[in-house]
């Protein structure tokens, strides 16, 4: 962390840097000092995005350049692609205006890519980020109705509306009810029609709700899926605003231990 009393030896601590003169084109006129951005500040805000971001603690080692890919066997490629994938994102954003909604089974690595993803946009763009828990955030919401708590409702989600790239890890995970629909619906909305970004993890399948014909037999001998825990309209909503990176492979904490990786 800087501190602004260390002064920087490039621009004194003003911040600005003078640039080499650029030779004039031609026929023009004398070139005019430049002065750009000096990067003791770009650091400083670097590091103010990143502690604005919320990234837990447990996912900061998390990077795309610390994402293993160089796995064998038949989840090798689906790894790969959605490194690949996150890698592109980073590069091309803001133009292709898709986020990105990873799905695959606990402990693939769709948070680190998460993560890894929004440290990319801060440091190579200098992006407004924020990370928030699915659940947390619905816990943090419900805390807010509670008058003895000092926050309100759109005090927690007026972040979660304005940030220029969102993550929301693990959707669906809360216990669906009508309240926990509603505010998935105001918040994946907003963002929709503010057209912002979203990148989503989930450990659910992205497949529909369950209807209601098929008998509670076969309803709960059917595997969940992302429309039983979010809606069918909210499903489809994210189809429009994101691409779909399924991720398959082990458990990759089971596979360090298994020591395959050290
Ligand atoms: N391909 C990988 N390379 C490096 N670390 C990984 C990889 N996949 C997962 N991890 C690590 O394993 C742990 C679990 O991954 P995580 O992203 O939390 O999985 P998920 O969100 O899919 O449940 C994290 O500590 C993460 O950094
Ligand atoms: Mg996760
Ligand atoms: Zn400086």
């Amino acid at each position: 962390m800087e501190t602004m009393d260390t002064e920087c030896k490039v621009c004194g601590g003003t911040g600005w840097k003078s640039l080499p003169a650029q030779a004039s084109p031609a026929g023009g006129k004398k070139p005019s000092p430049q002065v750009a951005r000096c990067d003791c500040r770009i650091g400083a805000k670097t590091n103010r995005l990143l502690a604005n971001a919320r990234i837990p603690k447990r996912y900061e080692h998390c990077s795309l350049e610390s994402f293993h890919t160089e796995f064998e066997g038949k989840h090798a490629k689906s790894l790969a692609d959605a490194r690949l994938n996150a890698g592109r994102f980073v590069e091309e954003y803001p133009i292709q205006g898709q986020g990105l909604l990873f799905t695959g089974s606990i402990g693939v690595g769709k948070t680190h890519l998460a993560v890894g993803i929004i440290k990319a946009l801060i440091e190579t763009k200098g992006i407004d980020c924020l990370f928030f828990d699915y659940r947390e955030l619905l816990k943090q919401i419900q805390n807010s109705y509670n008058t003895s708590v000092n926050a309100t409702e759109l005090g927690i989600l007026r972040p979660v509306f304005d940030t220029e790239v969102l993550v929301l890890d693990e959707l669906g995970a809360a216990k669906p009810s009508e309240w926990v629909w509603d505010t998935v619906s105001l918040i994946i909305n907003t963002r929709y029609n503010d057209k912002r970004t979203t990148i989503i993890t989930t450990n659910y399948p992205d497949g529909d709700a369950a209807s209601a014909e098929i008998d509670q037999l076969q309803r709960t001998a059917r595997p969940l899926t992302l429309g039983d825990r979010i809606g069918d309209r909210m499903r489809s909503r994210l189809h429009e605003m994101c691409k779909i990176v399924d991720m398959r492979g082990k458990d990759f904490r089971q596979q360090v231990q298994s020591a395959n990786f050290r």
